[in-house]
């Protein structure tokens, strides 16, 4: 019979690794409630249209990466493939924002995009990100953009990383450019890839996203968004740049990043990181003014941003981080079948005091599991055979110096208080 495998573009994140997913996600944890973010889940599928109304019909992810099926009822459902649609659903959903005037969120999870994998791409992959909603301010972007600094600056990431940030203006602004990017474009649209060709005539902005030479070449003399801005734009990015730098947050202004998502206005950002080859962006984001009253709900500001928890821990990869955290404290060898019951007893009463105990439910022989044990990186082993259980004792040995003795048993838990305080 064939062996069943992975899907395509999926990974299993194995013991060896999962220690480092762990550390990734308290970091998150630790800085999101440091700026007094808390969690949020949502599940995994949603209505199609959540998407579509969101992140737009025509760009790439709705267009062509969405995992989009029929349910038994006809209803279109969808792996998110992107997470702010379903906060923002969730927001509404529970009127948070009647709760406080500002809500500050953030999650973490898988998501799904049917793309070509590639190193640092994948088709489940997973995000962190955060959100925050009621305040139309440039210092909340300030303040979004600090946790992003925060978190890679504890994951050790942030010599090797840039934050490339723009403002694409508000919706009069982008309507304005946009017609002076398509007159700019026009004449040479025949020297344009398909995809830009495309985009032409869909979202003209995300012609500014190509990476060909060529095109760059011919966009060198393109008009700039900045010249389009109102003066609510202009204030508005002059105020986050103040606030960037009272944070000493360094920052390159670029004027071609635009991101592909339909749902931002004004400022938008991205952290790419020089340790990733060709899919450099850690994390991504800005501000969707418009979103909450798009799907339905109250007009409320909001901002946020993503960040792929792979490419994070691909970056983190380089440095030799090392896990100095033991698996296992303490090897409970049990000789005798009739010293199960008090083995499994006394094994829970030391992980009640915070210790880690596992035991060799193999029933193998005192020299299989002293190897084991030592297999196991266990500092101490606890052996209980026949003479033990007579005597209502139980063996001690350290297994880093080799010492050993004998104790009570109902001196146990008591011993190995006293031997690690
Ligand atoms: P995004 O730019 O589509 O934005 O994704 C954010 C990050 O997710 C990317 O910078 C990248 O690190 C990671 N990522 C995206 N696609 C993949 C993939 N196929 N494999 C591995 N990693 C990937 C959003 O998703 C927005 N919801 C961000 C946001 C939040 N904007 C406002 N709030």
């Amino acid at each position: 019979m064939n062996q069943i495998r992975n899907i395509k573009g999926t990974h299993d994140i194995l013991p060896e690794n999962s220690h480092k997913w762990q550390e990734l996600e308290s970091i998150v944890k630790n800085v999101c409630s440091r700026f007094g973010y808390q969690e949020i889940r949502t599940p995994i599928f949603e209505e199609t249209g959540l998407f579509s109304r969101s992140v737009g019909e025509e760009t790439d992810i709705v267009s062509k990466e969405m995992y989009t099926w029929e349910d038994r009822d006809g209803t279109s459902l969808t792996l998110r493939p992107e997470l702010t649609a379903s906060v923002v659903r969730s927001f509404i959903q529970h009127n948070l924002g009647g709760q406080s005037p500002i809500q500050r969120l953030f999650y973490m999870g898988p998501l799904f995009r049917r793309e070509r994998p590639q190193k640092g791409r994948q088709r489940q992959f997973h995000q962190f990100g955060v959100e925050a909603f009621g305040s139309a301010n440039p210092e909340q972007d300030a303040e979004i953009i600090a946790i992003a600094w925060h978190i890679l600056s504890q994951c050790g990431l942030i010599e090797n990383t840039v934050l490339n940030l723009n403002s694409i203006g508000s919706g009069e602004c982008r309507n304005a450019y946009r017609n002076a990017l398509k007159d700019y474009i026009s004449p040479h649209l025949d020297q344009l890839s398909e995809t830009s060709q495309k985009r032409f005539i869909n979202n003209p902005l995300r012609i500014l996203d190509t990476k060909s030479e060529r095109e760059l070449d011919l966009l060198k003399d393109a008009p700039k968004i900045s010249n389009y801005y109102t003066e609510d734009d202009d204030t508005h990015l002059e105020s986050l740049k103040n606030f960037l730098e009272a944070m000493n947050i360094p920052f390159t202004i670029n004027h071609r990043l635009v991101r592909g998502l339909d749902y931002y206005t004004k400022t938008v950002f991205e952290f790419n990181s020089s340790q990733l080859g060709a899919q450099d962006a850690m994390l991504g984001g800005g501000r969707y003014d418009g979103l909450v009253e798009v799907l339905g709900g109250r007009p409320t500001p909001g901002i946020g941003f993503a960040a792929g928890m792979e490419r994070f821990l691909i970056a983190m990869d380089d440095q030799d981080r090392g896990n100095n955290d033991p698996i296992v404290d303490i090897y409970f060898v049990c000789l005798d079948e009739k010293g199960l019951p008090r083995t499994l007893q006394l094994s829970n009463e030391l992980r009640n005091n915070g210790f880690k105990v596992i035991f060799d439910p193999l029933r193998r022989s005192m020299k299989s599991q002293l190897r084991d044990a030592n297999r196991s990186g266990a500092r101490f082993a606890l052996i209980l055979g026949e003479t033990e259980m007579n005597d209502n004792a139980i063996g001690f040995k350290d297994l880093k110096q080799g010492t050993q003795k004998t104790i009570a048993q109902s001196e146990v838990t008591n011993f190995f208080d006293n031997l690690t305080n």
